[in-house]
This record gives structure tokens, C-alpha cells and sequence, in this order.
């Protein structure tokens, strides 16, 4: 029963999946608690499922297995969409926001790659497209960014952004177990993306930092200046030698606002020990952001699973909620970013400057070691350490940690390196943050 002066709010979801199906138990689940917090009761009209699922429907009124006739029902006021993917998300959505209602979406693929149309849409209809569930899991991460923060200029913000990826490497360093396996067990537990590239190649991280980025920013969303690099070239070895070095490796998204620029990257990274985000373990996310005025904040919590994203869905559902029972006109979310062009330039990851860490795979020959100090000598780069194992084959591997160095100079000096008859293969590279600045 709804006892509000408002009128209920009718809600549909479409799709069924992890996501979609525990916002479907949330909203059920605490539906009293957040009738109250809102103000009126949030009553669930219609939901689009492509598998029928009756035993987790029944008593909602209508059912479909067409999303475009929830983005159709005038019973609806708040769409859910779950679906994910691009076809027929993008539709379902456009159709929606045409038709007069508000889009909550955990869509982050679609939000970083077409995220500025579907914005500009939305704001030419009055109507909230809200996408919290979109980065980070169940952090409040776009609502601090957007809000809590909004006094300051942000320097810079660097996060462990995939769910997966965090297990993976987790599981990897505590417990030595295969790559293969970590991934088939993140699967299981629906962490994973249904291609898990996105997460092991980054993809995914790329566009929750392309997304965090446009906020921080206040510029258009820039998904394809966004660097990625994935996870599926560490190696055991490359885990141990960095524990050897006093650091752990993570797959960081890392966005910084520089004098030259707008950094957007994500690649694995080497972290001392006792940084904050070295300690966040599993499928845990978290995101550091460095303002002008507050200095280092630190988000953490789960960054995926079934619950986790459902709390983030819920909450846009009970913030446009919240606006439609105090009768905002056209309600408000300020969208991304308040630029509409691209005003700061976007560096590209050559023009970065970082720490390295190198793993050169040479023949155990005399004086290998010396010509590789020279060439990195002739690049400006100095070293920092060194760890140089006994040859248990034909190839050692050459272990150097670098002083800070412009990349560029850097690509320079591995060429020449790799060309030396001494080395056997392609370098292993891992950028070193040293997160300066960070309040640990
Ligand atoms: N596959 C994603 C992750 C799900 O592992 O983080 C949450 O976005």
C-alpha cells in the first residue's frame, strides 16, 4: 500500500542477468526501507527478459521479452536497463528517454562509448539518464565525483577499476594459481564480462576511467584517447620479482590533469607495498581522488557481483525518485562533462613520463649487463635496482627498475636493447606509480 501523498512510481527493468536480476531482488527485498527514503513506494510494472524466469516474475504485471515494450509502457516512469551490450541497449534507451521517461543504466560500454548522444538526449527531454552502477561496482564513486567533490579541481584520480582483473591478480600473487583458472572461477561467481577480454585486456577499465575522466574533467567523453592495456602478459616471474623489489602489481586506470594535458590510461602497475590501493585485494575496486582543496580521498568496497552493482542501480532510482516527489519540473542530474568540446589536449601514452620496470630476457654472457647501462644511459634513464638471477637455462632474465624517464625516450632505448644479439625475445615493461601526494 502506498500511504504518500505521492502517487507510486512505476519502475521496469529489462534484463534479467546478474545485474538486473539483484536489482529485481533489492528492490523487493528492501522495498519498505526505501518507500520511506523516498517518499512514496516504487512499485515494479514491467520487466523485458530475454530467458523467462517465472519464479523470480510472478506478481509483477506485465512480462515481455521485448525491452522496447518496457521503453513503451506508460505505467513506466523509471527504465532500468541491465541488458548491456550496445544493440539493443542503445535503442531501448533512446526509446525510452523519447517516450518521456528516466534511464537508469549499468551500461558502461555503452555510456563511455555513445554516452555524449544519449546525454544530449536526455537533457533535450528533461529527463534523467543516470548510470552510478556504471564504474566501480557499488561504490558511490560517480556521485562523489559529481557531488562531494564538486568544489575542487582534481588533479588526478587512479583506481582499481575491474573486478576480475583485481581477483586475478590477487589470486595469482597470494596463492600462485594459474591465470586460466583465477578467470574461469570470476566467471563463475559473475564477475567477469560475457567476453572476458574486456576485462583481462582492460576494455572494461577503459571505459569506467573514460567515464570517471569526463566528471573529473568536465569534458566530453573520449573513450577511443583512452590507453589500454591488459593483464595477460604478467607472469608469475614478474609478480615475484616485483614482491622481491618491495612492490605488488595492480591493473590501475589512471587519469591526471597536467599543465601539458589530460592523461587517460590503463595498464598494469607496480605499487610499493604500503600504497593504499596495494591493499585492496580480490574483487575489490577502489578509487584514489586527489582535489585542489580536500587532497587524497580514497573509495573502496565491491566492484562487482549481483549485490553489489544492484545497490548503485537502486540508488539512481531513488535519487530520480526523489526529484519526481518533490516536483521538479525538469529534474536534474548534472550530466558529464560541462564542456562541450574538447578544450584541453589529450595526451597520448608516449608523451607520459614514469618509472619502468623491466624484464629483459639475455643470454648469461659477460657484459651484457654494462651495454644494457649504456643504452639506457644514452637515453637519460638511470637505474634504480637491479635483480639479476643465476641462469637456470640458456636465458636470465635482466630485472631493472628505472628512474623516472619520459616514455618516448624510453621506446627509444628498448628498441636498441632488443636489438642487441644478447637478448632473446621482447621486454616486459610495467609502469611504476609512485602516487606522490597519496595520503597513506
Ligand atoms: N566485469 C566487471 C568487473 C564487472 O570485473 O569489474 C563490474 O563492472
Amino acid at each position: 500500500m502506498n500511504d504518500s501523498a505521492h502517487p507510486a512510481l512505476g519502475i521496469g527493468i529489462c534484463g534479467l542477468g546478474t545485474v538486473g536480476g539483484g536489482t529485481l531482488a533489492l528492490l523487493r527485498k528492501n522495498k519498505d526501507e526505501i518507500g520511506r527514503r523516498v517518499g512514496t513506494e516504487l512499485t515494479l510494472r514491467h520487466v523485458a527478459t530475454r530467458t523467462p524466469k517465472p519464479d523470480i516474475t510472478a506478481g509483477i504485471p506485465t512480462v515481455s521479452s521485448d525491452p522496447f515494450l518496457a521503453a513503451e509502457d506508460p505505467t513506466v516512469e523509471v527504465l532500468i536497463e541491465t541488458m548491456g551490450g550496445y544493440d539493443p541497449a542503445s535503442g531501448v534507451i533512446e526509446r525510452a528517454l523519447q517516450n518521456g521517461k528516466h534511464v537508469v543504466t549499468a551500461n558502461k560500454a555503452l555510456i563511455a562509448e555513445h554516452g555524449n548522444q544519449l546525454f544530449k538526449l536526455a537533457a533535450s527531454q528533461g529527463r534523467i539518464l543516470a548510470y552510478e552502477s556504471s564504474v566501480a561496482g557499488g561504490i558511490p564513486i560517480i556521485k562523489a565525483l559529481r557531488e562531494g567533490l564538486a568544489a575542487n579541481r582534481i588533479d588526478w584520480l587512479a583506481g582499481i577499476i575491474n573486478g576480475t582483473g583485481n581477483f586475478i591478480l590477487t589470486e595469482m600473487a597470494a596463492k600462485q594459481r594459474e591465470f586460466g583458472d583465477v578467470l574461469a572461477e570470476a566467471q563463475a561467481l559473475g564477475y567477469a564480462e560475457a567476453d572476458p577480454s574486456f576485462d583481462v585486456e582492460g576494455i572494461d577499465a577503459a571505459h569506467k576511467l573514460t567515464i570517471m575522466a569526463s566528471i573529473a574533467f568536465g569534458m566530453p567523453l573520449n573513450f577511443a584517447a583512452t590507453y589500454t592495456e591488459g593483464i595477460s602478459h604478467i607472469t608469475p616471474d614478474d609478480i615475484n620479482y616485483a614482491a622481491e623489489l618491495g612492490y605488488c602489481i595492480k591493473h590501475l586506470g589512471i587519469a591526471r590533469q597536467t599543465a601539458a594535458g589530460i592523461e587517460m590510461r590503463v595498464h598494469p602497475t607496480l605499487l610499493a607495498n604500503n600504497r593504499l590501493l596495494a591493499k585492496v585485494n580480490g574483487v575489490g575496486n577502489a578509487v584514489l581522488v586527489h582535489g585542489d582543496a580536500v587532497g587524497a580521498t580514497l573509495y573502496s568496497g565491491p566492484g562487482a557481483g549481483a549485490d553489489a552493482t544492484a545497490s548503485a542501480v537502486v540508488a539512481d532510482v531513488i535519487d530520480i525518485a526523489r526529484q519526481c516527489v518533490a516536483g521538479a519540473e525538469r529534474p536534474l542530474m548534472p550530466a558529464l562533462g560541462y564542456r562541450e568540446q574538447q578544450d584541453l589536449p589529450l595526451l597520448a601514452i608516449e608523451d607520459i613520463a614514469a618509472e619502468y620496470y623491466l624484464r629483459i630476457p639475455a643470454l648469461d654472457r659477460l657484459g651484457v649487463m654494462a651495454k644494457i647501462s649504456s643504452i639506457l644511459e644514452g637515453h637519460d634513464i638511470s637505474i634504480e635496482a637491479v635483480i639479476q638471477k643465476e641462469a637456470s637455462g640458456e636465458i636470465v632474465p635482466i630485472v631493472i627498475l628505472t628512474h623516472r624517464a619520459a616514455e618516448r625516450q624510453l621506446n627509444r632505448a628498448l628498441s636498441q636493447i632488443e636489438a642487441l644479439d644478447d637478448v632473446r625475445g621482447c621486454i616486459n615493461r610495467i609502469r611504476v606509480e609512485p602516487f606522490h601526494g597519496e595520503a597513506a
